[in-house]
């Protein structure tokens, strides 16, 4: 299996690597405490997107910084450098180096090496490895308090989902009490969708997922109705546009398929449903639409890290979670010391989980 090989290949390198690690000009060597498994890392391991190999995956992490290269002042509240930082509702920052991922620091090198051949970063933060070396961008300082075992979902998972629902959406696309919404994939991802669609008071949530293992935990987060697209008689959208009626308000997709988002664009209300694309689809990947439909007044957005700008957002939602104003145990559902990496690949594969978190 592909995965299986490239994390083997990944394993041996790690295995060796030396302490080779090093920080530079702008940058945090930092030691993890903890990493979630993100669907991207899966993205990543499966050769779907664009990045080098062979690179250290994982970017939803916590940690400790041990110290900092010249230039590093601390945090400063943005980045405010690149186009969609100062733009004030743009988020994807040029430097997050994601599309495509070049696997190299900002001054164009990689700080990991192992028996002198080069291994990439991953997003600029490589979280499956004891110490990594990230650019000043990619940290922000959190409360003392926060559970470290936990909060590296706070990295992506949660902002990523739950800010589609509650942020992304701001203004006219906000899921707003009342509205009906389904989600598209019920991993870590999607149901934070869920518990942002249910925070915001939708009347209906109605959960997409071909395992149907996710199907429990997801109604406890507050999906409504479960449907599993490979036992319907027709297709998905099909049958949600019938059990709403007029189509959904707000259709969410959080797999990363090219499919399931037209399952999620078509479930929509023609006239004003808006269809938010979380998920990241492999880079080759085209979407096609049936065109003349958007002239109808439906909306297809897509969304990155739930539209926060992440460095001042991330600490803030720490904090909110410290204070009871959202809660993210549910979706940590297992933790795994890292040296059990494969065991929780493999429970993430099984899809027994939401998220599995690996503790250093
Ligand atoms: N139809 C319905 N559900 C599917 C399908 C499908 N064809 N294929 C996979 N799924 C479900 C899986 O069963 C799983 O529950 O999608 C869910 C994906 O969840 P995770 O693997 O936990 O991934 P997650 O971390 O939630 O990320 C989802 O969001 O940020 C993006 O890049 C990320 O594309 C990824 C997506
Ligand atoms: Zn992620």
């Amino acid at each position: 299996m592909k995965f299986n090989t490239r994390y083997t290949e990944y394993n041996n390198y790690k295995k060796d690597l030396e302490d080779r690690a090093f920080c530079g000009y702008d940058t945090s060597f930092g030691r993890m405490i903890s990493s979630g498994i993100c669907g991207t890392d899966e993205h990543v391991l499966k050769g779907e997107l664009v990045v080098n190999y062979p690179l250290i995956p994982g970017h939803e992490g916590a940690g400790i910084v041990e110290s900092v290269g010249d230039g590093v002042c601390a945090v400063k509240p943005e980045n405010g450098q690149c186009d969609a930082c100062l733009y004030p509702k743009g988020n994807f920052c040029d430097k997050q180096d994601v599309l495509p991922c070049s696997g190299l620091m900002l001054d164009g090198t990689s700080r990991f090496s192992c028996r002198g051949r080069t291994i990439y970063h991953s997003f600029r933060t490589s979280t499956f490895t004891e110490y990594t070396v990230v650019p000043e961008i990619a940290v922000v300082k959190i409360d003392d308090a926060a559970p470290m075992d936990k909060v590296c979902l706070i990295s992506c998972g949660v902002p990523t989902g739950y800010g589609a629902a509650v942020n992304s959406a701001k203004n006219s696309y906000l899921v707003t009490p009342g509205s009906t919404c389904v989600v598209f994939g019920l991993g870590g991802v999607g149901s934070a969708i869920v518990m942002g669609c249910k925070a915001s008071g939708a009347s209906r949530i109605i959960g997409v997922d071909i395992n149907e293992e996710k199907f429990p935990r997801a109604k406890a987060l507050g999906v409504t109705d479960c449907l599993n697209p490979n036992k319907l008689q027709k297709p998905v959208h099909e049958v949600v546009k019938e059990m709403t009626g007029v189509g959904v308000h707000f259709a969410f997709e959080a797999i990363g398929r090219v499919d399931t988002m037209d399952a999620a664009w078509n479930s929509c209300n023609d006239s004003y449903g808006v269809c938010l694309i979380v998920g990241l689809a492999p880079s080759d990947a085209q979407l096609c639409l049936e065109a003349a439909k958007i002239v109808s007044g439906k909306t297809l957005k897509g969304v990155c890290l739930g539209d926060y700008k992440t460095r001042d957002c991330i600490p803030q939602i720490v904090t909110d979670y410290l204070q009871n104003k959202i809660n993210i145990d549910p979706l940590v559902t297992h933790q795994l010391p890292f040296n059990k990496l494969d065991e929780a690949l493999e429970l993430y594969h099984s899809g027994k989980v939401i998220r599995c978190v690996l503790l250093f």
